[in-house]
């Protein structure tokens, strides 16, 4: 029997790490790049290859580190079979930060789908990997899946009973620079330390929250505008309010002044936060290299890539990849 495929792409949040979690909206855009699972059936016990591309320092993925959420999407299913589970894809894997999870158990539940007919919509794939996620993540908003399963740009939002999201349009592909602090971080544990600081500092987080709904609304029209000066300077300011939840770190805040530096209209942590990567607007290939070589040269693995309103393309020759 020949395997079964599936992906899921990886993300960059433009705005509204955490605030998502407590229900604000937030912006994110889907890469091009993408997680790809294949599975195979096999006898005796599951196993799990990793070989995935990564940025340096990562280590390699192994069952005993990923078997829980797998076991979890499995146990969702109903599936029992043993199954040779095999992780790789064109999506890099950093520290944290770019939805490389999200994306794997985005296309672990594709590939379960195809494997086993299992007739999944869109969003039972998107409800079927956000079970992994809660497993790796504890209280994730559901924006990492979400953006995994549907690709393109838009507005999320975590509300019940049903996730809001809206596309979003602007006039032109953006060009982005990710960039890897190399500091390792947990989304599980960030998640939970930002939870307590927003409980016990309330009447510090609260004026942050309300200038955040501001700051998020005008980025959603900037986008729409296609106004990208103004875009830069409203991530600048998200990453402010970013440092004052304790989110930020000084590795993040390093690498952002050097982008910034180099003629980035904006930069900012992205994703977790206190660690992985930071995400930089640096429209047009001139100035996308500029601020890629400067970060380079000091030492920062990247990504350059380019965000844009339509779903990016399914990779359509799985076994191409690496
Ligand atoms: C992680 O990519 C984004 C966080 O806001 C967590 C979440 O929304 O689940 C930190």
């Amino acid at each position: 029997m020949s395997p079964s495929h599936g992906h899921g792409f990886g993300k960059a949040i433009l705005f509204g790490e955490h605030f998502v979690v407590h229900s604000l909206p937030a912006i994110v855009a889907a890469l091009s790049h993408t997680g790809v699972v294949t599975v195979e059936r096999i006898t005796g016990h599951h196993e799990l290859i990793d070989n995935c591309i990564r940025f340096p320092s990562v280590p390699k993925l192994t069952w005993d580190i990923c078997h829980k959420p797998i076991e979890r999407i499995l146990k969702y299913l109903e599936i029992t079979t043993p199954l040779k589970i095999t992780l790789h894809g064109n999506l890099p894997i950093p520290h944290s930060g770019i939805g490389s999870s999200a994306a794997h158990m985005v296309g672990l539940s594709r590939a379960l789908n195809k494997e086993f007919q299992l007739n999944l919509s869109e969003e039972q794939i998107n409800q079927t990997a956000y079970q992994g996620e809660k497993e790796i993540h504890g209280n994730p908003s559901g924006i990492d899946n979400t953006a995994a399963t549907y690709g393109g740009l838009f507005w999320f939002k975590k509300i019940k009973p049903e996730n809001m999201t809206q596309p979003i349009t602007t006039p032109k592909p953006i060009d982005i620079v990710l960039v890897e602090t190399g500091k390792q971080t947990d989304t599980k544990t960030v998640i939970f330390a930002i939870n307590k600081f927003i409980t016990q500092n309330p009447k510090k987080t609260k004026p942050i929250f309300e200038i955040y709904k501001n700051v998020v609304s005008q980025a959603h029209q900037a986008l729409k505008a296609g106004d990208l000066q103004l875009l830069g300077t409203l991530m600048n300011k998200n990453q402010k309010l970013l440092q004052e939840l304790t989110i930020s770190c000084p590795e993040l805040d390093k690498v952002s002044s050097i982008a910034q530096n180099e003629g980035a209209l904006g930069a900012k942590l992205t994703g977790t936060g206190r660690g992985g990567l930071a995400i930089a607007l640096t429209p047009g290939k001139e100035l996308q290299d500029k601020v890629s070589n400067a970060l380079k040269k000091s030492g920062y693995a990247v990504l350059q890539t380019t965000i844009a309103q339509s779903p990016p393309p399914a990779p359509e020759n799985f076994a191409a990849l690496p």
